[in-house]
Formats: structure tokens, sequence, C-alpha cells
């Protein structure tokens, strides 16, 4: 319990910083939400959206999963992106993979998962598509990293290629890659309107 008491004390410390700054801070935050981007990434916690990007609440509307997969048939993914466009009006939305990726590294080998193998077929999807690319980096990492990158461009392609931003050209779709032994991100792909 230990752990859990001090994420409160740590919260309550937290809320006071931010209203000694800000006397208004909550309740102007409490009043409405604009952020101009839709964040996709992966669910590492070594990845928090927020703090690598060095943005406040309410500026980044955020959905994470296991190595940032875009699948238009999650309902889940599908659900974030369209009330981000239509109703938050995004302007921008980021797919962001990292180097280092565990789901990446599990859906390269051919272990099973048990449940999470349903997921990570999706990966292994990207990978079928790009075998002979990938397949010839004989360095394990280098390959990962391949890997990484292509997944992320291949979440861009099926976003631009998706009816809701087909509907809405003006958003601008970005993949880029966030390095975890630097805390660098790399424009991969997008970036332009379509
Ligand atoms: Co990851």
């Amino acid at each position: 319990m230990e752990i859990i008491s001090k994420i409160f004390l740590e919260n309550k410390a937290w809320a006071a910083d931010k209203t000694n700054m800000d006397r208004e801070y909550f309740n102007k935050l409490a009043l409405i939400q604009e952020p101009d981007f839709l964040w996709i990434g992966c669910s590492d916690s070594r990845v928090p959206a927020n703090e690598i990007t060095n943005t406040e609440p309410g500026e980044m509307f955020v959905h994470r999963n296991i190595a940032n997969v875009v699948d238009l048939h999650d309902i889940n993914l599908m659900s974030v992106m369209q009330y981000a466009v239509e109703y938050l009006k995004v302007k921008h939305i980021i797919v962001c993979g990292h180097y280092g990726c565990g789901g990446i590294k599990a859906a390269m080998s051919n272990d099973s998962f048990g449940n999470m193998d349903v997921w990570l077929k999706k990966i292994k999807d990207v990978h079928a598509k790009h075998a002979s690319e990938v397949d010839g980096i004989i360095n394990e990492e280098d390959r990962l990293k391949k890997m990484v990158e292509l997944n992320v461009q291949a979440g861009v392609h099926k976003i631009q290629s998706s009816e809701l931003i087909q509907a809405n050209p003006s958003i601008i779709v970005h993949g880029w890659v966030y390095d975890l032994h630097d805390g660098i991100l790399h424009r991969i792909a997008g970036g332009e309107t379509i």
C-alpha cells in the first residue's frame, strides 16, 4: 500500500504546485479541452506523451496501446480518432513508435504470448509486407529498428487512407519514432497534408 499512498501524496503536491503557479489553473482546464494534437503511442511506461513533448494537460488527446498499432477495425482507436477529429477538431495526428519496443520484439519472435498473439499479428502483417527488406538486415537491433519505423509508417498510411481523414484532409498525420537512449523524437513518415 505504501507506493499507492505515495501516489496520492504526490498528486496533492502536484495539484498544489499548479494552483500556486496559477490560481485558476484547474478552473480553466475544467472548462474546456481544445487539444491540437491526437497522440497515438505505445503503452510503454518510458514513452509518456506529455512528458517527452513538454506539453501540459489539455494540449494532447492520447491513445496508447502495445506497439502503437493502428488498426482501422479497432473500435477503441477509431472512436478516439473520430472524437478527436469531429468534436475536438485536432489539427495533427501523431503516430509515435519507439526504438527498443517490446511489442515489436515480441511480434518478431516465433514465441507464443497467449491472448496477445492476436494483437501482435497486426505487427506480423507489417513484417510480412516488408519481409525481404527487413529480413535482409543482419544485425538484430537494426532489424527491430527498421520494424519500429515500418510499423509507424504503416500506421500513418492507414490513417491517411481512412474515411475519417479523407473527409477531413486538412489534418496532418505524422509518423515519429522516439529514441529511449537520448529522449529525441525523429520524423519517419507523413507530416504533409494529403
Ligand atoms: Co513499445
